[in-house]
């Protein structure tokens, strides 16, 4: 076995430690930043909080982002940090403005648009890049700590990821206190990304012993305190285990990346408009009943681990999670109505993440276990 582990993200966890941006920005000497979050968090006052605290820290806002950002988001948010001369980033937010922000950072000294490098036409220089400091208001992307974004580029309809070692944020802030306010549809939807980190990593082909520790701490954690952060949304300590659960499932796949239920949920959001984390969660139990046998049973091991008798029994419960807290169960819920669309999905699940499976996947296993969603 050969395996390599980075984690060059400085991570500062706890109640009120976005308090200490302040202090954290003077660390590492920046003195000039935009901060870059969604229009939900400029409108109800969080950004402009933030930006106060921060006396004369951040010189601009960037909010113009949809969920799922598109490379026109990225565009307008490079513009942004060109105009005011940023010399960093505060990326406020759950993945979206996190991974707009990410992909703006990574060109922003630079004279191009993020299409060029998001195809791979032209590889990131490490001296058109601008620091970022990232902080989660959500538990669930992970994108705090990873070096990937995910952008949809609407003039191709293409959704895909871009990364590289130099979009890593220099730091993390993770503050439960900032994820008191997330209504409970979309604190079941980021908790089952987190699963589906945790999972995923541990049945990639790029498994390794430390992303693999990760992974069991946090499914544990996501079996124990998401259903209670859904029903109980003021409940502090099930918020700060699952933003415990969402940091450690982030190192669990920031190495291995994720396989199948990533790759399915791309067209799954695109095209039916399904949350990314429910998108996920959508085949997530099907793909541990799939994966239950390979390598000898590890993911029965792994099961174990995590409190169940087994792989299916882990299977069940995700199912049942998911019932519990109304996600989509079915491909009718969500509007697929003919077996053409079937087919479809099917075309555009087939991106290299499925090659990450640690069974390898073929057109048609991807084609039945959607034709078993019916
Ligand atoms: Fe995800």
């Amino acid at each position: 076995m050969s395996w390599n582990f980075s984690m060059p993200v400085k991570i500062y966890f706890g109640n009120d430690k976005v308090k200490e941006l302040p202090e954290i920005i003077d660390s590492f000497g920046f003195e000039r930043g935009v901060l870059v979050c969604s229009n939900t968090l400029k409108r109800n006052g969080v950004a402009d909080e933030i930006i106060k605290n921060c006396g004369g820290r951040i010189v601009a806002v960037f909010h113009d982002i949809r969920p799922n950002p598109t490379t026109d988001n990225v565009n307008d948010c490079v513009k942004v940090l060109r105009e005011n001369d940023a010399q960093f980033a505060v990326a406020l937010g759950g993945g979206s403005p996190m991974d707009c922000c990410k992909a703006a950072c990574a060109i922003a000294k630079g004279e191009d648009k993020i299409e060029i490098y998001h195809t791979g036409g032209k590889p990131i220089d490490k001296n058109e890049v601008i620091p970022m400091i990232a902080v989660a208001t959500t538990s669930g992307t992970g994108s705090e700590i990873t070096n990937i974004s995910v952008l949809t580029d609407l003039a191709k309809n293409v959704k895909s990821t871009m990364n590289d070692p130099l979009m890593y944020p220099v730091a993390a802030i993770v503050d439960p206190k900032l994820t008191l306010s997330v209504p409970p549809k979309v604190t079941a939807s980021t908790g089952l990304d987190v699963l589906a980190h945790a999972l995923e990593s541990f049945w990639s082909i790029l498994h390794q012993p430390i992303c693999e520790s990760c992974s069991v701490h946090a499914t544990r954690l996501v079996f124990e305190y998401l259903y209670k952060a859904y029903s109980e949304p003021d409940n502090l300590e099930a918020r700060e285990k699952m933003a415990e659960a969402s940091i450690v499932a982030g190192v669990a796949f920031s190495n291995p990346r994720t396989a199948g239920s990533h790759a399915c949920s791309f067209p799954l959001t695109n095209l039916y408009g399904v949350p990314h984390g429910e998108a996920c969660a959508m085949t997530l139990d099907y793909f541990t009943r799939f994966n239950a046998e390979a390598e000898g049973g590890r993911l029965h091991r792994f099961a174990r681990d995590c409190g169940f008798k087994d792989a299916y029994d882990m299977a069940d419960a995700i199912t049942s999670l998911k019932k519990k807290m109304g996600m989509a169960m079915t491909l009718t819920e969500i509007g697929v109505k003919t077996d053409e669309e079937i087919e479809t999905l099917t075309q555009m699940s087939m991106t290299p993440l499925l090659e990450k499976n640690i069974i390898p996947l073929s057109y048609d296993d991807v084609k039945n276990m959607y034709l078993s969603m019916k």
